[in-house]
């Protein structure tokens, strides 16, 4: 089987994180998730205190880029990458609701996009990779073997991400998590820089009603497929 690349991309919280850890163990590729990396940033500038509320100080934002470095380290625990920001492990930091109230204002800006991006790229140059985020198949990859589109109702999204928080023993409240989704939609959609859509050669996959044991075995099939042909 040749070594190819694969690019998952979809709404938030439809579970494209889990699919492509798992499905990264399974095949032995390396795995990045391209919303931490911009969870990571808008970390940095919530303690940095570049936001007053939810307008974000853009001029200091870009004489920052270059000083914020991202990197993921395996958990050796779980054999799972966890987020560094400049040496430090955030993962834990990057998702909770401040981050996620923040983020889509900072994956907006055209020169933090243009900074992930080359570094995902440089990530990708040797294939063996899954990657998910929103452009990925068609900002970072566009050659991507393997592209699949995610997508799942706003409801069922909003209920997962309920549940993990709560999980967490976090604080959670379904309706502001459910308008907190829906939100993120319409700016990831509507935003001018790498809005996300659909890669024409994306394979459409609605997981509203889908166990994870079937999706697992659905994505190995796509796989098997793209790495043969
Ligand atoms: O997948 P996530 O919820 O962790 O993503 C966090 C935010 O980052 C989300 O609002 C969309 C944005 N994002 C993006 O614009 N491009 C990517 N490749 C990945 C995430």
């Amino acid at each position: 089987m040749k070594k190819i690349t694969i690019a998952i991309d979809g709404f938030s919280s439809c579970g494209k994180s889990t699919m492509a850890k798992d499905l990264a163990r399974e095949i032995g590729y390396i795995y990045i998730d391209s919303g931490a990396m911009y969870r990571a940033v808008t970390l940095y500038c919530i303690e940095k205190g570049l936001f007053n509320d939810k307008k974000i100080d853009t001029e200091k934002l870009r004489e920052e880029i270059a000083n914020i470095h991202i990197s993921f380290a395996l958990d050796p625990a779980t054999g799972r990458p966890r987020t560094q920001l400049n040496g430090t492990d955030v993962e834990d930091r990057i998702r909770t609701m401040e981050v996620s109230s923040r983020v889509s204002i900072i994956a907006a800006i055209d020169f933090v996009r243009t900074a992930l991006v080359a570094q995902q790229q440089k990530m990708g140059k040797s294939k063996g990779i899954v990657m998910d985020g929103r452009d990925i198949g068609t900002t970072v990859f566009p050659d991507a073997e393997l592209k699949i589109f995610v997508t799942a109702s706003a409801e069922i999204r909003a209920e997962r991400r309920y549940k993990e928080l709560q999980e967490k023993g976090e604080k959670a409240d379904f309706e502001e998590i459910l308008a907190n989704v829906k939100e993120r939609d319409h700016i990831d959609q509507t935003r001018a820089v790498s809005p996300l859509r659909r890669a024409e050669d994306a394979i459409l996959l609605d997981n509203s009603q889908l166990t994870i044991a079937e999706q697992k075995a659905w994505l190995i099939e796509q796989y098997r497929k793209a790495a043969e042909g």
